[in-house]
């Protein structure tokens, strides 16, 4: 079997990226059919979170176990991590126990050091660069409500995080266009913004950002380790709340998107990720078929399966 990893949205290319989300809404109707699909039975997913987690736990724990697997949530509270064995020798020895390994941490270059040293695929379940599971996911959700995103217009109104830069690879490897708000020194790292070129345009005015836009997103002013910046984040990000009156300048159907957990009265209003045009809950949902089709294509069973 050859070995894929998932570090970044970046590691399929648009074929792939597409074949996975039409794959996840395959499996959701079978799952929703009831229907029985188990093509990973007697393999294992390793779980390593080093923040916390809801929905990326869950999803993929029971993902592997409809999908007929299995899956060993590993914290470094309860392990050598958190005693300093070393991440690459931990790496020689859960891919020799394991068939596929997902990891929430906070350096991205843990992923990567981790990755070098596997011989089984690894999946980034969220790290301070990117969230490319939250994006298969939300890019699944697009494209049931709305068809292809390709062409669309999407405003980023927040902070230019983990969750925007994937956003950015997205527009690239779709493309469409990102319209970026944040408010001055919270910008998307540069890495990203040159690399995502004319997909992104960088403002600081959310009403403007959002204008005729077909889909507006947001995310936590202070993300899992900025716990200590909360009050400073708050006040510098006062102008960035997706309200009612910035929805209103979207375009007409335009959809909301968040991939929680969310603040109401804080980057959200209650009345617009309450209201009509939010999608939160399929996105929340459809991490767990999306991870499923993710899981299918790393370990290359779909066709035997
Ligand atoms: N959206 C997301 O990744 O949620 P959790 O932090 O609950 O996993
Ligand atoms: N940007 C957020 C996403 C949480 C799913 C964080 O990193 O905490």
């Amino acid at each position: 079997m050859k070995r894929r990893h998932f570090l970044t949205l970046d590691d399929l290319d648009t074929d792939e990226l597409r074949a996975v989300i039409k794959r996840a809404s395959e499996l959701k109707a079978i799952q929703h059919r009831g229907d029985r699909h188990a093509p990973l039975q007697g393999k294992t997913l390793g779980m390593i979170f080093e923040k916390a987690s809801t929905r990326t736990r869950v999803s993929f724990e029971v993902g592997m176990a409809q999908l007929g697997g299995h899956a060993l949530f590993l914290s470094p509270r309860d392990t050598q991590l958190g005693r300093g064995e070393p991440i690459e020798d931990t790496a020689r020895v859960l891919s020799r126990m394991v068939d596929v390994v997902m990891i929430r941490t906070f350096a991205h270059e843990t992923l990567e050091r981790f990755a070098a040293h596997s011989r089984v695929p690894v999946i980034n379940g969220l790290s301070d660069d990117v969230h490319p599971c939250q994006l298969l996911a939300d890019l699944q959700t697009y494209t049931e409500h709305r068809g292809d995103i390709s062409g669309r217009t999407v405003a980023w109104i927040g902070d230019g995080n983990n969750m925007c830069h994937s956003w950015m690879n997205a527009a690239r490897l779709l493309d469409f266009h990102l319209r970026i708000a944040c408010p001055p020194g919270y910008e998307p790292d540069t890495r990203f913004i040159e690399k995502a070129g004319d997909h992104v345009t960088l403002m600081q005015d959310a009403k403007l950002a959002a204008t005729n836009a077909d889909l507006l997103v947001t995310d936590v002013w202070a993300s899992m380790g900025q716990e200590e910046e909360q009050a400073r984040r708050a006040e510098a990000f006062t102008a960035y709340q997706i309200d009612e009156a910035v929805m209103a300048c979207a375009a007409h159907g335009a959809l909301f998107m968040h991939c929680l957990p969310a603040h109401r009265g804080e980057e959200v209003a209650a009345g617009v990720i309450d209201g009509p045009q939010s999608v939160v809950w399929d996105e929340a949902e459809n991490r767990l078929h999306a991870q499923k089709s993710l899981l299918e294509f790393l370990l290359d069973v779909s066709l035997r399966g």
